[in-house]
């Protein structure tokens, strides 16, 4: 071989590489189309649209006999939590104002990164559409010094906390306000949370809707990206979502270890509900046993995946659901899941992962940034099985959303893995 060609090899492989490469790194735009842009019109109108409905409702109610007296309550929102858990709060205030009998006063949603309220109805629908009120009707409804209006706060152990707040909200005035939030991680990642589960499983299953803009970029990632719609439907691959958090979470997951925290939320469903978390078992009282779990390497998502297209050999799609992984980790996990030989030995009977999609390629108009994060809640909530975090808050919220929907019937609700 003369020694052009002996130096020629090497170069045409470094150019493939490079190449191949900037494919693949092109194929990430991560921050592509995210100049925040908000929809402040349409917030506008939905708040317009509030009030009308909640005029036309409170003028329904003068109309029924038995609905003469209606009753009000209006409970105190933590301002300092992510969507997840707003909204998991949001939910089971109306659950409990719906237990009540009362009518439920509901707010606007903080958004914490832009420093403002948005419109609630922007978003979930089931306590902003029937028998329902905006906040802006309180002065109207719960006029200042009034007998008939009482401030309260609910205070009780984990264990009586809800038969508690059910006891405070039977009082006879027409509007009862809670001055205290009442619901938070704790108690919900406590065992009290168990006995208040069936009964929201079945609120969920009732009330629980997203907003047609949130709907709506679910329905176009998933025709973009190839993605199932729905279990019984015949369009698009049916998938895996994998829910990952990197980078600054490392930072959440020392403090839990330090804490010694167990999972979150409704990852801690009652151990009837047969959802897996990939061996060995959490041992809050083991630093590295909870780094393990909440910071999971790449190795042990792979395993993750291994454990389900086992099971459900025809999954060969992978969805992956994140806030920011580095294109480095998104390329390792696309390179393991694509490779056969892996898939091989992994026994993955019908071969490697054919299509691995991510967050970021959700197609979206910058206005429509504030709803990215619902629509990755319902497209890991649609997936065939999914792939999530116990210490994660979002995770922890498409649990339930898997457990109190549709999927429950095609018993494909609890496929799901715990890192
Ligand atoms: C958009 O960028 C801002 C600031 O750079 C960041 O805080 C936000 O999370 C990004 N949003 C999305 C959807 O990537
Ligand atoms: C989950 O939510 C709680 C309460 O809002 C918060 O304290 C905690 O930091 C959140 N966890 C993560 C991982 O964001
Ligand atoms: C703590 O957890 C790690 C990771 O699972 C495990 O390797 C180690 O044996 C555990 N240590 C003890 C004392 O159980």
């Amino acid at each position: 071989m003369s020694s052009y060609n002996r130096l020629r090899a090497p170069a045409l492989f470094l150019v493939v590489v490079v190449v191949s490469l900037y494919l693949l790194y092109s194929n990430y735009p991560s921050n592509k189309n995210n100049t925040s842009n908000p929809p402040y019109s349409l917030y506008a109108d939905l708040n317009n649209k509030g009030d009308v409905n909640g005029r036309q409702f409170l003028e329904s109610l003068q109309l029924i006999e038995t609905q003469k007296n209606p009753k009000f309550v209006l409970f105190r929102q933590h301002e300092d939590a992510d969507f997840g858990n707003q909204a998991q709060e949001i939910l089971l205030h109306h659950h409990l104002a719906l237990q009540s009998s009362r009518f439920y006063i509901y707010q606007p949603l903080y958004w914490k990164s832009r420093n403002e309220h948005l419109p609630l109805s922007a978003f979930l629908l089931g306590a902003t559409e029937e028998r329902a009120v905006p906040a802006s009707f309180v002065e109207e409804l719960c006029p200042k010094g009034s007998d008939d209006v009482v401030h309260i706060q609910i205070r009780s152990s984990q264990e009586d906390l809800w038969k508690t707040a059910l006891s405070a909200l039977k009082r006879k005035e027409r509007c009862i306000i809670v001055d205290n939030p009442i619901i938070d991680t704790a108690y919900l990642s406590s065992p009290a949370a168990h006995s208040i589960w069936p009964l929201f499983q079945k609120y969920l299953a009732r009330w629980f809707r997203w907003s047609p803009q949130i709907l709506n970029i679910v329905g176009r990632t998933q025709a973009q990206l190839n993605l199932r719609p729905h279990f019984f439907s015949l369009k698009g691959e049916p998938y895996i979502a994998l829910h990952i958090h990197r980078k600054e979470f490392v930072d959440h997951c020392r403090t839990a270890a330090q804490q010694k925290l167990g999972f979150t939320n409704w990852a801690n469903l009652p151990s009837s509900i047969p959802i897996t978390t990939l061996p060995p078992q959490l041992n809050p009282e083991n630093d590295s046993s909870v780094m393990q779990h909440c910071y999971p390497s790449l190795f042990r998502v792979m395993d993750a995946v291994d454990m389900q297209v086992r099971r459900k050999p025809y999954l060969r799609t992978i969805h992956i659901i994140h806030d920011g992984v580095t294109s480095t980790d998104l390329w390792k996990l696309e390179t393991a899941l694509k490779n056969s030989e892996r898939a091989q030995r992994a026994g993955w009977t019908y071969g490697p992962i054919k299509s691995v999609t991510h967050s970021a390629m959700a197609p979206h108009e910058s206005e429509e940034i504030d709803f990215l994060v619902g629509a990755d809640a319902e497209l890991a909530r649609r997936a065939e099985v999914f792939i999530g975090n116990g210490y994660s808050n979002f995770s922890s919220f498409v649990i339930a959303l898997r457990m109190g929907g549709d999927l429950v019937a095609a018993g494909i609700a609890e496929d799901i893995t715990l890192l």
